[in-house]
């Protein structure tokens, strides 16, 4: 049986702030940020977007690319680490917003940015087992990056959702989970506890957990699935946190398959990856697969046919190194979409303007009920402690 993920939407904030604006309001050379880190631009989500309204819009845009009705999907599982409620999860409101068909499997996924590749697995295996019966799987990533205000992680926000229509003779990219090599282990390199709305990180001991998971995986993976080498495949998507930490990855993959200079072929096999990433930083669930997308958009070499690989990091931690195939058509498929142009429609923040957005969302989950007009999925606010949205009026 070829699974496999059939079609993808994207959801960014409608805003933005150039981190050149950020080094400088900070005191810090703007190189740091762009070179050193590899991102010039992060989505900021104003008040009226959170995690369910870019789960909606990306989920939409996933059904309409590819013509799936609400009634196919038979599981939506969405995976993210900014839940906006202790029980009811996002994925629910996902279902109503989107009309998704009563007879379906509904639930959230949570392990830090894995969430996403959890759900991505499941749906494969679901799929595989026979238990979907023709049904699709719609798998959302969705998450808002929020550290605090001046710490060292303020670089590294951003915001944004990638929904994945997962199905049975995918048009875009072939999985077999079987195709795949994982690594768990119990750390605190970056954990958002109950009581605050910031991540806290101990940055650069995260950073060492993610290559020493990406090992792990890695080598798991050449134990089962022998003879298939990181460097054979033509292209490499890898959670990006920040561009520079895909380039350190790659810098370890390569080491490991005895390759002695590894940076020479990083603008082949990942530049394509880093386009889009580039300009909206970190969003947790969706990163790999903003960066999946990004390499099917942006890269000028035919991959019809060709082998990926692919690799998901969730901090505290769990990680997975996977391969798929380009399915032939895969690249218009996506370009067709017109990520960029999303990307270039955002609004640019100044520097107050972002503290001013930054310091709303902090009583985001206590905002009382605004009306707006209905042009979009967007979040009115909490009316007897529920949450309430609204849909774009068709
Ligand atoms: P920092 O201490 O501010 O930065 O924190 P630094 O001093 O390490 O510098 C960063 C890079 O900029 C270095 O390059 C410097 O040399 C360079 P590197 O040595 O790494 O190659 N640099 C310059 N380059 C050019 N011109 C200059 C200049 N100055 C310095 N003038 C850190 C950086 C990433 C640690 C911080 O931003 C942070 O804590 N971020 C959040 C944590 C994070 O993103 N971790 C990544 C791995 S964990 C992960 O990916 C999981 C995660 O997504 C969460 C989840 O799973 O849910 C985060």
């Amino acid at each position: 049986m070829r699974t496999g993920i059939d079609g993808l939407g994207l959801a960014v904030p409608s805003l933005c702030i150039d981190l050149e604006t950020l080094a400088k309001a900070r005191g810090v050379a703007p190189a740091k940020y762009l070179d050193g880190l590899g991102t010039w631009r992060m989505g900021i989500a104003p008040i009226d977007e959170d995690t369910v309204t870019l789960a909606a819009r990306a989920g939409h845009m996933a059904l309409e690319s590819t013509g799936t009705k609400e009634d196919d999907i038979g599981l939506l599982i969405v995976g993210t680490e900014t839940a906006v409620d202790h029980s009811k999860p996002v994925a629910s409101f996902v279902q109503g917003l989107l009309g998704i068909g009563r007879n379906c499997r509904v639930f959230e996924t949570k392990h830090a940015c894995y969430g996403g590749t959890a759900g991505l697995m499941m749906a494969l295996d679901w799929i595989r087992s026979g238990s979907a019966r023709g049904k699709k799987a719609l798998v959302v990533c969705s998450d808002i990056a929020r550290y605090g205000l001046k710490t060292a992680g303020e670089p590294t926000q951003g915001a944004g959702a990638v929904a994945l229509v997962v199905s049975e003779n995918p048009r875009l990219v072939e999985l077999d989970p079987s195709q795949s090599g994982q690594y768990a282990i119990d750390v605190h390199d970056f954990w958002r506890p109950l009581y605050s709305k910031d991540a806290h990180v101990d940055g650069h001991y995260s950073v060492q957990c993610y290559l020493d998971a990406l090992s792990g995986a890695y080598r798991h993976f050449q134990q089962l699935v022998p003879g298939v080498r990181a460097s054979d495949c033509a292209a490499l998507a890898y959670h990006v946190p920040y561009g520079k930490m895909a380039r350190k990855a790659h810098r370890q993959v390569r080491a490991m398959d005895g390759d002695e200079n590894p940076d020479a072929s990083f603008d082949v096999q990942v530049g394509a990856s880093l386009v889009l990433p580039a300009q909206v930083g970190n969003i947790y669930t969706g990163s790999l697969y903003l960066a999946l997308a990004s390499l099917l958009a942006t890269s000028v070499k035919n991959l019809d046919g060709q082998q990926l690989g692919l690799f998901s990091y969730g901090s505290g931690s769990c990680a997975e190194f996977f391969v798929g195939t380009v399915v032939p058509g895969a690249q218009e498929r996506v370009h067709a979409l017109g990520l960029q142009a999303m990307l270039d429609r955002r609004r640019v923040l100044s520097f107050d303007e972002y503290e001013q957005v930054m310091k709303a969302r902090e009583e985001l989950d206590v905002r009382p009920v605004e009306q707006a007009v209905a042009d979009d999925f967007r979040f009115l606010g909490v009316d007897s402690h529920r949450r309430t949205y609204v849909s774009p009026e068709a």
